[in-house]
């Protein structure tokens, strides 16, 4: 098989590299466009009808440039929007979903965590997945403000350590084992979520679900690039282009376009 259009990933803003980053790690030889929506991050806060607006949009942009396949590399953006994109266009889309069925199949103390944004928690399909989940409890908060410091480049910082105390500690005090990261933006404060969360309580994110749900997809329809040879990344954001190199941390080709 040799399809060498290329796969296509949205998200809100930077955060959907993490996912990316696994599907390139996967997929080495598949092509990809990643569009950094960066101009109108956070989504979390925006209703149902504005996601679904800008989601439209950015499939737009890709559909543009030949994709064979959509990545919604952004909760907010899937638990919102998935249903309405795949009604309308006629292309794959892969979503990716807060991972509370592993969570909740594994827990031994039935309490879980879920870091995600307001958007996500409050969604229909969330809610739909929560409630197949009677089992456990299940400790909600909405990771106000984490999105806008990762977009700004400031992981590093003070503010975003007080944020992740505020928010982790009293789902520590509830006795979790499983924290869920709800949104794409959060793998990137790993580092610093394991040093405020004791070392038993495992932490789960899509990344990889979602790199192997696209290989399965690909290999399916049959539009797998198999293809030796140099692939091309290319990354578009319509805000800075700084942070969005800063952290990929290699040479992929970042493209400035104000749509
Ligand atoms: C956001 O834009 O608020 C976060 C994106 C996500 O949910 O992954």
């Amino acid at each position: 098989m040799k399809n060498i259009n290329p796969i296509g990933l949205f998200d809100s803003g930077i955060g959907g590299t993490s996912i990316w980053k696994e599907v390139h790690a996967l997929l080495p030889n598949e092509n990809t466009i990643y569009l950094a929506d960066s101009k109108n991050a956070p989504y979390g806060f925006k209703s149902k009808e504005e996601i679904i607006e800008l989601s439209c949009k950015n499939t737009e942009f890709l559909l543009n440039k030949n994709c064979k396949v959509i990545i919604v590399a952004c909760n907010t953006a899937t638990t919102n929007a998935i249903k309405e994109l795949r009604a309308k266009y006629d292309i794959p889309f892969i979503g990716i979903e807060p991972a509370i069925k592993p969570a909740a199949l594994h827990s031994k103390t039935q309490s879980i965590g879920i870091l995600a944004t307001k958007g996500t928690l409050s969604s229909e399909l969330f809610h739909k997945s929560v409630a197949k989940h009677p089992e456990v409890e299940i400790i909600e908060q909405i990771g106000y403000g984490l999105v806008q410091l990762i977009e700004n480049g400031q992981i590093d910082t003070p503010e975003i350590m007080e944020l992740l105390e505020r928010y982790l500690k009293p789902m520590v005090e509830k006795n979790i084992d499983y924290l869920v990261l709800g949104c794409s933006h959060y793998p990137y404060l790993i580092p610093k979520i394991k040093k405020i969360i004791p070392n038993h309580i495992k932490i789960i994110d899509s990344g990889e679900a979602v790199a192997k749900q696209t290989r399965r997809i690909l290999k399916e329809k049959e539009i797998l690039n198999e293809s030796e040879g140099n692939s091309t990344q290319l990354f578009y954001t319509n805000s800075d282009a700084g942070v969005l190199k800063t952290i990929l941390a290699k040479q992929e080709t970042v493209l400035y376009e104000d749509f």
